[in-house]
């Protein structure tokens, strides 16, 4: 279950008028995010592909001690931070899944060649468009590492490529060497592409498929609330709120904001507009950039994802942990409200797969609204080519 506050702590900083006026839009935004051709991640995903995705794990866990995900920006950040939001603190014995793409540092490659020479892996290298240069490089020197140990048939059985249906260059690959392959369908890009097998193979390692599947459609009866956030958000921004912080108490949902900060930052940050996403894990940041809220610059609003329970239990002088560690945020929002930031909280009754799938799809509805409210494509990202366009300039020469 989740629930939403957007009053609370935010009401003085919305003028009421104009929030009735943009809600009362609703309508027009769901009938035009609906004639976008983009939106391939609100539809049913294909019972075939999830059969497929969990045969596939399966046979990845049969066969190897560990997958090694390539990937990076949309086609990896949905599946870690997911992970990540349930892995162990401690002892983790989930099946070793590493994520790598994202840097090209030689000290990062080269220990992490060292760590896997003696492992029995296979990769799964994401990438819809297949060109982005991190990825490639990342994918090429991995696959060079698989040559020096095995012969082309066995290299077959190690590479998995999710990529576009018929375009690009892993495509070309899957062609040409008959490697197993996924699609990420046309009509559905990178940061919106959790239901699609750029995540869930990843995910079907170590999570249940059917609570992430249904979790995320149940978000659906969430698109009220989805474009009441982005409404609220967009009226605070045009009230000098321009940078929203996502506050976590809980360090495992920190990757969790960087996919928030991905989905929002690539989404609106176009033509010089944009809310510019940002992020803080309590208590510990309480100690650092909790200050800056409490007094500093009054540009910043915050939105708490709480969870309600939690199922450790550790006592402490005479009270739950986890109670102590609400009411703390619950005072902090408190506090910084009165610093004159408002404050937005969303409330999971627990953090569990299918509610953390289901408020992926409510970020996702809501990030897509708030594009058309800042009247931008909020599913492209042309801004990125730009640096690109540069690096390939510059390696050519
Ligand atoms: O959200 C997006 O579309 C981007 O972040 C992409 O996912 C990212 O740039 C990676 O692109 P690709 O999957 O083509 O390698």
């Amino acid at each position: 279950m989740i629930k939403f506050d957007f009053k609370t702590y935010v009401k003085p900083f919305i003028d009421e008028n104009k929030f009735n006026e943009l809600y009362n839009k609703k309508d027009e935004y769901i009938t035009k995010l609906n004639s976008c051709n983009m939106i391939g991640w609100t539809k049913e995903i294909n019972k075939e592909v999830v059969n497929d995705i969990e045969n596939t794990a399966n046979y990845i866990k049969n066969n190897f001690d560990c997958l090694v995900v390539v990937g990076i920006g949309g086609s990896f950040l949905g599946s870690f931070s997911f992970h990540k939001a349930f892995q162990k603190y401690f002892n983790d014995k989930s099946f070793e899944v590493i994520y790598t793409g994202t840097t090209l540092s030689s000290k990062y490659l080269d220990e992490l060649y060292d760590y896997l020479k003696d492992k029995n892996y296979c990769i799964n290298v994401i990438s819809k468009s297949g060109t982005t240069l991190e990825t490639n490089i990342t994918y090429n020197l991995l696959k060079d590492l698989l040559k020096r140990k095995y012969n082309e048939e066995e290299i077959k059985k190690r590479i998995i490529i999710t990529t576009d249906k018929e375009n690009g260059a892993l495509r070309e690959e899957v062609n040409m060497k008959g490697y197993k392959s996924f699609e990420i369908p046309n009509d559905i890009g990178g940061r919106f592409s959790f239901m699609t097998p750029a995540h869930l193979l990843p995910l079907a390692l170590n999570h249940n498929l059917n609570s992430i599947v249904d979790g995320y459609y149940d978000g659906k009866r969430f698109i009220d609330k989805a474009y009441e956030y982005a409404v609220i958000r967009k009226l605070l921004f045009d009230n000098k709120k321009q940078i929203e912080c996502f506050s976590v108490y809980e360090e495992n949902l920190s990757y969790f904001t960087e996919w928030l900060k991905q989905l929002f930052g690539e989404t609106e940050g176009k033509n010089n507009k944009g809310i510019y996403p940002t992020s803080m894990v309590h208590t510990r940041d309480l100690h650092s950039l909790g200050q800056f809220i409490q007094e500093g610059n009054k540009i910043i609003f915050e939105t708490f994802i709480k969870i309600d329970k939690s199922n450790h239990f550790i006592k402490y002088d005479n009270n739950d942990l986890h109670t102590i560690n609400n009411i703390v945020e619950d005072s902090v929002e408190k506090a910084h409200f009165i610093g004159n930031t408002p404050c937005l909280e969303i409330e999971m009754d627990e953090l569990n797969e299918s509610n953390l799938s289901e408020l992926m799809y409510f970020f996702m509805l809501a990030a897509a609204f708030s594009g058309l409210l800042f009247e931008i494509d909020p599913f492209n990202q042309p801004g990125v080519e730009v640096y690109k366009k540069e690096v390939k300039k510059s390696l050519n020469k």
